[in-house]
C-alpha cells in the first residue's frame, strides 16, 4: 500500500548513467508513466561514481538528484538498486576498475572488500535516503536486505563457496546506516529462495532467452509457470515480486542488431509472458529494460557494444515500439482492477484444459481472494511456441451460476502466441460486468457514466456481458459499423456479442461500451490530472481518456480548459472523454483545439503536427582537419612520461606468464585503448615477436617494430584473448635499440555474475611473450604503458572516468570542443589513411532546430568492403557515443541524445580511425540523420555540460 492504497508496483528499468542528459529523464519517465505504469526501477554504477578508491563523485552526469526530481515531476514511484555489484552489462558488473588490483575475494565477507564499497554505499544511500517516500521523494523500495543482504542477484555463488550471510548482513547494515527506512528488496536471480529474511523477496526471470538471432522461435515450454508454488513456499506472506522481469535482450558485438531482439521480445512476447506473471497474482512486475539507452564511453562489459537498446518498449532513440502499445493494454488494465491485487490463482498445473474442453489450450482461473467476486481467466496456449489458431468455449463460474461461452452462439478463439484475460463478475464503476471476453483495456466513471474500453484481435469474436439490477436495457451501437446481437440471461442480465473491428460504440443503460480491435485499443491513454501536494502527479483520480496521437504525455485542468500534452507524427484526430466541468475548452501543447461532441458527448478535435523542415549537414561536405594519433611509433616519440611496468607482483589471482605485470589494471588503466612500449636492445638472433594478449570479446590489437607495422589481430565476435606471432622484416643489428609498440583495445571487464568468482579481474594485457629465433635472444629492459590521461586520476570530471581512452589524441583532448586544430591539415575520415595506425578527425556544424519538436538523430556510417579491417570511434561535442568496428559490427547507426548534440548551436565532431590493415582504412560514408520526427510536448532539453578543451599540463 502506498499512501494508505492497494496498489500493484508496475514498472520498468532504465539506467540514468545510459542516458546522461539529465534532463532527458521527465521525457522517459513521462512516456512510462503514459503506459500506465506507476514506478521505475534503476541501477546506480559504483564504477563510475568511485574511479578511484575514496574519490566519489556525483557530478556531472553522474548527479542523481535530476532523477529524483524528475520522477516527482512524471509521477513515478522509484526502486533504487546501489549495487555494490548490479551486473547488467557494463564494465565489471558495475565494480569499479581498481577492484582488479584490490586484495581479497569481492562479493563476500572478505574485509577489503567490506571496506571498498563502504564509502560508495554510505553516500549513494544517503542520497537515497532523502528521497525516499518517507521524505516527501519519490523512492519506495531499495534493493538488499536486512539482517543478511542481498545485492544483485547474490543467487549464483561460486563453488566451494556458499551463500555469504556475513556480507549480506555487513551491507544491509551500511545501507541502514545511510538511512533507508523504506522497504529492502532482493533479487534472487531464479524463485530459488535465497534471502527469504529481506522486507520483500523478489526473484528474476528472462524465459525467452538472448539469441534474437531467430526471433519467430520460442521453445514450446518456455513459459514458466512453476513461480506461482515457489512463491507459496518462499514467501506467501510477501506481494509475488519479480523485479526482473525480460522486457528485451542485449547483443554483443557480431550479433544480431536489437530490432530483431524487439521481434523476439515483441507484443506477442508481452501478451504470453507477461500474462503468464499475472496469472500467478504478480503484483510488484519490473521489465528490464523499458528503455536501454546507450553504452557510450566505456560502460560496457565485453559482451555489449555502444548500443543497450535492449529492444525495449521505448527504443534508444526514444522512439516508442509497437511492444510499448501493447504494454499499454495490460498496465492500464491492471491499474483499475483492484480485485486483482488480491487475487491467487486456483489451478495452476492443474485442471487446466477442463475450461475448454480444448487440450491445446490451458486455463488458469484467477479469483480475488478477498472480494470473493472477481475471476480472471487467462487462456493460453499449450504449446507456447505454436503458431495455431484454436477454438474454444469456457466455462465460468459466475454469480448467476456456471455458463459456458460464449451464450449467442459461435466460439471463441486464440491465435498462436496470444493468451486472453477473460474477466468474470468484474466492477467498473457502479457497473458489474457478469463477463467479459473482449479484454478490458481500461474504465472510467465520468460525468456519472460508465465508460469501458474492451478489445480483441481484428475481427474476433467477443462478448461482453452486463449485471442490472433493475429493468434490462436494450444496447443500442451509437457510433461506428460494428454490429452486435444481445440476449437477456437470468438474474437480470443481458449479454452482447460483437467482433471486433475498429471501433464501435455501445450504449447501454448507464454505459458506453467501446468496441475496439487491437490497432484502436492501441490508440487510447489514460492520464490523471494533479490533484495538489507533492505528490499531485501521482494521482489515479478523475482519469480522462484521450484517443489519438503518437504520445499523450499528461493532462492538467484549469478553470475549465483541459490543457493535453503530447506528440503527434501526423495530422491526428482526438476523441476526448472527459468529465464537461474540465473540458469546456481543449488545448494540445498549448494550442486550442476546435471542438464537436458526439451524440454520446465525447468530444472530436483534430490537430495537424507541427514538423518544421531542418537542415542537417552533409558531413562528407564539410571541412574536415587530421592529425597523426599515433606518434608513438615516430622515431623521435618521447615514452618518457608513461607508466613504467615495472610491478614484479599483483594481487590479481590470474595467472601470469611474465616477470613484470603487464596487465593495465595494475597501473590504473581501466578503459578504452591502451598502448604498451617494449624497449629491448638486439641480440642478432631475434626473428619476430610473439605474445598472449588479452582484451576483452571483439578486442583488437596492432604491433610495430619501431616505425615498422608488423601485423593486428583484427578481432572477432568470440576472441577475447589472443596468441599472436609477428615475424620482424629484417634482422636487427646486434646491440641496436628497438621498441616494440602494441596498442590494443580495452572492451571493458568482465561481470562478476557468480559471486567470490572474481572473474571481473580477468585482466587486460599482456598474458606472456617472447621473441622468436636461434640462438641467444634479447631481454625487453623496459616495458612502459599508457592508458587515458591520469588513469584513476582521470582528467575530465564532466564526462567521468570511462569516456576517453589511451589514443595520443584522447590523451591531448583532441574530441573535445574547442581544441585548436588550426595547424592541422585537412582531412576526412570518409577518405582515411593509406597505411595501418590511427589518426584523428575534427569538424565543426551548426544545428538548428526549433523548440515544440522532437527530432532524434544518429550518426550512421556505412560498412566498407574493402579495407575492412579498421575502428573508429565518434566524439560528439567531447562524448564518446560509438564505437564502431567495420568487420564485426553489428551496429551502424549510433543515435546521439538531444543535450549532447547541441541542436541549438555549434557541434564539434572529432573521429579516430584505427586502421589495422596495413593497406590502411577509410569510413565509407558518414552521416547525421534523423530517426523520427515528432511535434512534441517534451520539456525543454537542456545541454549537458559540453565543456570545451583545456590545456592538459604533463598529457604526453
Ligand atoms: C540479470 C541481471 C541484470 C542484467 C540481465 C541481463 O540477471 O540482474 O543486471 O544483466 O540479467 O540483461
Amino acid at each position: 500500500m502506498i499512501h494508505g492504497k492497494r496498489l500493484m508496483v508496475f514498472s520498468g528499468e532504465i539506467h540514468p548513467y545510459r542516458m546522461p542528459v539529465q534532463s532527458m529523464h521527465l521525457d522517459i519517465l513521462q512516456k512510462i508513466k503514459a503506459m500506465g505504469f506507476n514506478a521505475v526501477s534503476f541501477y546506480v554504477f559504483w564504477g563510475i561514481h568511485e574511479p578511484k578508491h575514496g574519490d566519489i563523485s556525483f557530478e556531472g552526469f553522474r548527479d542523481l538528484q535530476p532523477l529524483f526530481d524528475a520522477a516527482m515531476k512524471a509521477g513515478i514511484y522509484l526502486i533504487a538498486r546501489p549495487g555494490p555489484y548490479i551486473n547488467a552489462e557494463t564494465s565489471g558488473g558495475g565494480f569499479p576498475g581498481w577492484g582488479t588490483h584490490t586484495p581479497g575475494l569481492w562479493r563476500t565477507s572478505n574485509a577489503t572488500y567490506l571496506e571498498a564499497y563502504e564509502g560508495y554505499i554510505q553516500t549513494v544511500g544517503s542520497l537515497i535516503a532523502k528521497n525516499q517516500i518517507t521524505k516527501g521523494g519519490p523512492v519506495i523500495l531499495v534493493q538488499a536486505r536486512f539482517h543478511f543482504c542481498a545485492e544483485n542477484e547474490y543467487s549464483g555463488v561460486q563453488e566451494p563457496y556458499t551463500e555469504d550471510f556475513e556480507y549480506h548482513r555487513r551491507l544491509l547494515q551500511s545501507l541502514h546506516d545511510a538511512g533507508i527506512t523504506v522497504p529492502i528488496t532482493t533479487n534472487d536471480a531464479w524463485p530459488g529462495g535465497h534471502f527469504t529474511s529481506v522486507d520483500i523477496y523478489g526473484y528474476d526471470s528472462y524465459p525467452n532467452g538472448f539469441d534474437c538471432s531467430n526471433p519467430y522461435t520460442w521453445k514450446s515450454d518456455a513459459v514458466p509457470e512453476y513461480f506461482w508454488g515457489a512463491h507459496l513456499e518462499i514467501n506467501p506472506e510477501d506481494p509475488n515480486a519479480i523485479f526482473e522481469f525480460q522486457g528485451g535482450a542485449f547483443d554483443g558485438w557480431g550479433g544480431s542488431g536489437y530490432e530483431k531482439c524487439s521481434v523476439l521480445l515483441g507484443p506477442e512476447f508481452e501478451r504470453v509472458f507477461y500474462k503468464n506473471q499475472y496469472a500467478m497474482s504478480t503484483t510488484i512486475f519490473n521489465i528490464y529494460m523499458i528503455f536501454g539507452g546507450t553504452n557510450w564511453g566505456g560502460i560496457s562489459h565485453p559482451g555489449g557494444y555502444t548500443s543497450y537498446d535492449y529492444g525495449a518498449a521505448i527504443a534508444e532513440d526514444r522512439t516508442l515500439r509497437e511492444k510499448y502499445y501493447e504494454l499499454k493494454l495490460q498496465a492500464n488494465f491492471l491499474a483499475v482492477s483492484p480485485a486483482y491485487l488480491t487475487s491467487r490463482p486456483m489451478n495452476i498445473f492443474a485442471t487446466q484444459g477442463s475450461f475448454t474442453g480444448n487440450a491445446a489450450l490451458k486455463t488458469t482461473q484467477v479469483l480475488d481472494a478477498v472480494g470473493n467476486k472477481t475471476g480472471f481467466y487467462f487462456v493460453r496456449q499449450t504449446d507456447a511456441s505454436t503458431n495455431a489458431v484454436q477454438t474454444y468455449q469456457l466455462k465460468l463460474t459466475t454469480s448467476i451460476g456456471d455458463l459456458t461461452i460464449p451464450m449467442i452462439g459461435g466460439s471463441l478463439a486464440l491465435n498462436g502466441k496470444d493468451t486472453k484475460i477473460h474477466v468474470v463478475d468484474y466492477t467498473a464503476g457502479s457497473t458489474t460486468l457478469l463477463y467479459s471476453t473482449g479484454e478490458i483495456l481500461t474504465w472510467a466513471t465520468i460525468d456519472g457514466k460508465d465508460v469501458i474500453l474492451v478489445y480483441g484481435n481484428a475481427g474476433e469474436l467477443h462478448e461482453t456481458a452486463f449485471k442490472f439490477s433493475g429493468k434490462i436495457p436494450v444496447a443500442k451501437v451509437v457510433s461506428g459499423n460494428g454490429e452486435i446481437k444481445q440476449k437477456a440471461l437470468a438474474g437480470g442480465s443481458l449479454a452482447l456479442q460483437y467482433t471486433t473491428t475498429g471501433q464501435t460504440v455501445v450504449q447501454v443503460g448507464n454505459v458506453l461500451l467501446y468496441i475496439l480491435d487491437r490497432t484502436n485499443a492501441y490508440e487510447f491513454w489514460v492520464l490523471h490530472p494533479p490533484t495538489t501536494g507533492p505528490y499531485a502527479r501521482f494521482s489515479t483520480d478523475n482519469p480522462v481518456i484521450v484517443k489519438g496521437g503518437y504520445l499523450v504525455r499528461s493532462v492538467d485542468v484549469s478553470r475549465g480548459t483541459l490543457a493535453i500534452s503530447g506528440d503527434l507524427n501526423k495530422t491526428s484526430s482526438f476523441e476526448i472523454i472527459a468529465p464537461t466541468a474540465s473540458s469546456r475548452s481543449v488545448t494540445f501543447n498549448g494550442v486550442p483545439l476546435s471542438l464537436s461532441r458526439t451524440p454520446y458527448g465525447t468530444l472530436l478535435a483534430k490537430k495537424a503536427a507541427n514538423l518544421p523542415v531542418v537542415n542537417l549537414p552533409e558531413l562528407s561536405a564539410l571541412k574536415w582537419k587530421t592529425a597523426d594519433s599515433l606518434p608513438e611509433i615516430n622515431p623521435k616519440y618521447s615514452d618518457a612520461k608513461w607508466t613504467i611496468a615495472d610491478h614484479t607482483t599483483t594481487v590479481n589471482p590470474n595467472p601470469r606468464g611474465t616477470s613484470v605485470v603487464l596487465w593495465a589494471g595494475d597501473y590504473g588503466y581501466h578503459t578504452g585503448n591502451i598502448l604498451w612500449r617494449a624497449h629491448f636492445s638486439a641480440s642478432g638472433s631475434e626473428t619476430g615477436f610473439s605474445l598472449d594478449i588479452q582484451g576483452g570479446t571483439a578486442f583488437a590489437y596492432s604491433v610495430w617494430l619501431d616505425s615498422t607495422y608488423l601485423g593486428s589481430w583484427v578481432g572477432d565476435s568470440l576472441t577475447g584473448e589472443h596468441q599472436g606471432t609477428y615475424n620482424f622484416p629484417s634482422f636487427l643489428k646486434a646491440g641496436s635499440a628497438h621498441v616494440l609498440t602494441i596498442l590494443q583495445d580495452h572492451m571493458g571487464y568482465e561481470g562478476d555474475w557468480w559471486a567470490a568468482s572474481d572473474s571481473f579481474k580477468q585482466p587486460r594485457g599482456i598474458r606472456s611473450y617472447s621473441f622468436l629465433g636461434k640462438g641467444v635472444l634479447p631481454q625487453v629492459t623496459t616495458w612502459k604503458l599508457t592508458g587515458n590521461l591520469g588513469g584513476e586520476s582521470y582528467v575530465d570530471r564532466t564526462r567521468g572516468p570511462l569516456n576517453e581512452g589511451g589514443l595520443f589524441g584522447e590523451r591531448q583532448g583532441w574530441h573535445l570542443p574547442g581544441f585548436d586544430d588550426s595547424r592541422w591539415g585537412s582531412g576526412k575520415p570518409t577518405e582515411g589513411i593509406s597505411a595501418a595506425g590511427v589518426s584523428f578527425y575534427r569538424t565543426n556544424f551548426n544545428l538548428n532546430v526549433p523548440k515544440g519538436v522532437d527530432y532524434p538523430l544518429s550518426l550512421v556510417v556505412s560498412n566498407s568492403t574493402t579495407n575492412i579491417y579498421y575502428r573508429a570511434q565518434f566524439y560528439i561535442n567531447g562524448y564518446q557515443y560509438g564505437k564502431y568496428v567495420n568487420n564485426i559490427g553489428p551496429q551502424k547507426a549510433f543515435p546521439v541524445p538531444q543535450g549532447i548534440l547541441n541542436y541549438n548551436g555549434v557541434n564539434t565532431l572529432a573521429v579516430s580511425l584505427w586502421a589495422a590493415g596495413a593497406t590502411g582504412a577509410k569510413i565509407n560514408s558518414l552521416a547525421l540523420q534523423l530517426t523520427s520526427k515528432v511535434e512534441s510536448g517534451i520539456t525543454a532539453i537542456v545541454n549537458q555540460p559540453l565543456t570545451a578543451w583545456i590545456p592538459r599540463p604533463g598529457a604526453y
